[in-house]
């Protein structure tokens, strides 16, 4: 089987709901940002501020070429990774790709005192999360194999609903 790759927006319950489908479905889980994390060993928030975003990127873009060999995982990703094309190209190769779709309301909520996200500081984060979903929202769209709409589900119920398709 090949890989299930989850993408979505900060917030949208990437990680604990590829960890659940993880243990349900035996298949290992990676996320992209755990495995940049400890290849610098290093926070993502730390080499955002000390190499600034353009450097994670890179780290981000190659963490994932390092996953091309990989198959029959659970992949979780950052919030960022479709940006580029090369990046939207490379997750529609490594498996089946599905968008966790979150309202800016629901991250609202979800990352309220969060301070691990550094997009997300300074004021006004409802409007830089809405800034931040226009420039994604089509992006995350055409890389999806199926979107999921997950402000009212529990993380069981996208699990199940997730493990339906297989
Ligand atoms: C980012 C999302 C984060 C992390 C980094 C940048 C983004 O991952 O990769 O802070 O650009 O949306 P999560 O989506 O897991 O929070």
């Amino acid at each position: 089987m090949m890989n299930i790759v989850l993408i979505g927006f900060m917030g949208s319950g990437k990680t604990t709901v590829g960890r659940a489908l993880s243990a349900k479905s035996d298949m290992e889980f990676l996320d992209t940002d755990a495995l940049i994390e400890s290849k610098e060993d290093c926070k993502i928030s730390t080499i955002f501020t000390e190499k600034g975003e353009a450097h994670f990127r890179a780290l981000e873009n190659a963490a994932l070429k390092s996953l091309a060999v990989t198959k029959d995982k659970v992949i979780s990703t950052g919030g960022g990774i479709v940006s580029s094309h090369n990046n939207r190209e490379l997750l529609k190769k490594a498996g089946k790709v599905i968008y966790l779709r979150v309202s800016p309301e629901t991250v609202i909520k979800r990352l309220e005192g969060d301070i691990s996200r550094p997009l997300l500081m300074g004021e006004d984060k409802l409007s830089r999360v809405e800034e931040l979903l226009s420039l994604r929202r089509a992006l995350y769209e055409s890389t999806a194999d199926r979107i999921i709409d997950v402000d009212d589900l529990s993380v069981e119920e996208i699990v199940d609903s997730i493990m339906k398709d297989f």
